[in-house]
């Protein structure tokens, strides 16, 4: 399951992407917006990443103008750790290494050929653990 959401300046690629989960068949749950109106995106990034950090969905997609504000926002709720991919090496590494559950994406940044590949890599590579499980413990220990 996936927990997916985003603001006016990420509708439309939210909606593209959308559509690619449907044709990979999985699961999402989307938290809105569904009409082009101007929204705060706080407002969409704090029930998507609760979402996540009860454990009801496995992963989260948040999408804004920038990707930026939404990683602001999600990483401010505990047991998240949102990142901001505009590349492959990015997405690749950050799941590797800091198994991030949260992907943000910018709407106005990149297109949506790239993004879906994005969005391939954040759910399909996987967290390499050992001494990367250490340095997210330490993060961890910061929301203490
Ligand atoms: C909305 O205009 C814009 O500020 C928002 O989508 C996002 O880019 C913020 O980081």
């Amino acid at each position: 399951m996936i927990a997916i959401g985003c603001d006016h300046g990420g509708l439309e690629l939210k909606n593209a992407i959308l559509e690619h989960l449907k044709n990979r068949g999985v699961e999402y749950k989307d938290f809105g917006i569904y009409e082009n109106k101007s929204v705060d995106y706080p407002d969409i990034a704090v029930p998507v990443c609760n979402f996540v950090a009860e454990g009801s969905a496995e992963k989260g997609i948040l999408v804004c103008g920038t990707g930026i504000g939404m990683s602001i926002a999600a990483n401010k709720i505990k047991g998240i750790r949102a990142a901001v991919c505009t590349d492959h090496f990015s997405t690749k590494y950050t799941r590797l290494h800091n198994n991030t559950n949260v992907l943000c994406l910018g709407g106005r940044v990149i297109g949506p050929g790239l993004a879906l590949e994005l969005v391939d890599l954040f759910l399909d590579t996987p967290f390499e653990g050992g001494r990367h499980q250490t340095r997210i413990d330490k993060i961890a220990a910061l929301e203490r």
